[in-house]
């Protein structure tokens, strides 16, 4: 399937289910590494790069079963695995710290990832350095070798969410304890450490940091993914803007209080409890001033959605995406639909229009596909969204979902 072709004009209405977080389930795959004896994972969303990193760990020697749940056993690992699953996907970086603290030796590629810009992962092999690695890159791979990783007080440069999570895995089996003074606090990194802790580990949430006592060996577990708080912000979005009445439910709001805020001062109308949001469509709406932020500020990854909102909000509104400053090429495409938008370094700025009219589109990361495919839901005519192929990275049945809520959408 290579584009999704989307008829404006449908009114959404009923229920939507949320699918477990693929940002937690991929450190989650990942840390099925750090044990011989089997982990098994419920909810695990069955999106693109969940299946690479399965891949991944089959290829690198795993027992891998996926059935209505993910059970893998890494009693031990073997040899290479094909370049082109590391390329495709910047979470493959998640492998290299369980390896080496289980093993004392593991290999990556430089990853891939989508186009929001620049992808190092300097911080991840700075901090494992000081924990006792031996680093070499040798024609774009990437050797760690260590007799026994050592705990060590790591401060990052700036707060990252997978470097936190590979630094908290490879702690755990490190000798001694890890202070990380700058952790990501993002819900999926919390999510991992719980897994984390079932399987033995001896980490707490302190006030001056993320403390990881090493041990000796880590056991099996269950347990299951939180949901995707990333999609349920976009299901609220495209509710505000095509409702009807949508019901956004197995999600945790919790999770999402930048996300509601910012939809509230909006003027979005919605109404949250315990496990569910439910959002009535809007035609008015007001305009907002975005900064993007670390967990818990607003998140990166709603940005694209949230734009296409403030393309009708009345006024001028601003998003910042302070996290990654490049990620607006969304922008120039919601531009060819009619949006008034502007882009500068790091800035986006939007002013109202009437109406977005539906043309061909590219879609070209994870997220402003996602956003493509809510301005389609609500342009006039029809929209195609070009190279889908980026929303099924990240998205469960994403299309089937909106069609089930009335949204007339074909793939070819
Ligand atoms: C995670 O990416 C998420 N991916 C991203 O979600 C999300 O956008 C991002 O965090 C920010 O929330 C997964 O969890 C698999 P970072 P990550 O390390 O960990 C710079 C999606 O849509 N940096 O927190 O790669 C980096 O360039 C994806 O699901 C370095 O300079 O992001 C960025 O500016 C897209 N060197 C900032 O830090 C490093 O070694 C934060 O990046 C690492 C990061």
């Amino acid at each position: 399937m290579k584009r999704a072709i989307i008829e404006g004009g449908r009114l959404l209405q009923g229920e939507v289910r949320i699918s477990g977080a693929k940002n937690a389930a991929l450190p989650e795959l990942a840390a099925s590494l750090l044990t011989a004896h089997e982990l098994v994972l419920h909810r695990v969303p069955r999106v693109k790069d969940v299946e690479t990193m399965l891949e991944l760990l089959l290829e690198l020697g795993g027992e891998v079963h996926v059935g209505e749940d993910v059970r893998i056993k890494m009693e031990r690992v073997q040899g290479e695995t094909r370049e082109e699953l590391f390329r495709a996907m910047r979470a493959s970086v998640l492998v290299l710290g369980p390896q080496l603290a289980r093993f004392g030796r593991g290999e990556i590629l430089w990853p891939g990832g989508c186009s929001i810009g620049e992808r190092p992962i300097d911080f991840h092999l700075r901090a494992l350095e000081k924990m006792g690695a031996e680093i070499r890159e040798e024609n774009g791979r990437i050797k760690a070798r260590a007799r026994k990783l050592k705990g060590a007080k790591i401060r990052f440069p700036r707060i990252t969410v997978t470097g936190t999570e590979n630094i908290m895995m490879a702690a755990s089996l490190a000798r001694g304890e890890t202070l990380i003074e700058n952790p990501a606090l993002e819900p999926e990194v919390k999510d991992l450490s719980r897994l984390l802790v079932k399987m033995g580990a001896g980490i707490s949430w302190e006030r001056d940091g993320l403390h990881i006592e090493g041990v000796d060996e880590l056991k099996g577990a269950e347990h299951t993914v939180i949901p995707d708080r990333i999609e349920a912000g976009t299901f609220l979005v495209a509710g505000a803007l095509a409702g009807g009445d949508v019901k956004i439910s197995g999600c945790n709001p919790a999770h999402l209080k930048a996300v509601l805020g910012a939809a509230g001062e909006a003027g979005v109308e919605f109404e949250s409890g315990e496990d569910w949001i439910r959002v009535k469509g809007g035609r008015d709406f007001l305009p907002l001033h975005i900064e993007t932020r670390e967990y818990p500020g607003f998140p990166t990854d709603m940005q694209a959605q949230m734009m296409v909102l403030l393309c009708f909000a009345r006024g001028t509104s601003t998003v910042r995406d302070n996290i990654f400053p490049h990620r607006f090429r969304h922008g120039e495409e919601l531009r060819k639909m009619g949006a008034n938008i502007e882009i500068y370094p790091g800035k986006a700025i939007i002013k109202r229009v009437r109406k977005l009219r539906g043309t061909k589109v590219l879609a070209t990361d994870l997220r402003a596909s996602a956003s493509l495919v809510i301005a389609g839901l609500v342009a006039q005519g029809r929209t195609v969204v070009e190279d889908i192929f980026h929303l099924k990275r990240g998205y469960e049945d994403f299309f089937q979902k909106l069609r089930n809520l009335g949204a007339e959408i074909k793939e070819e």
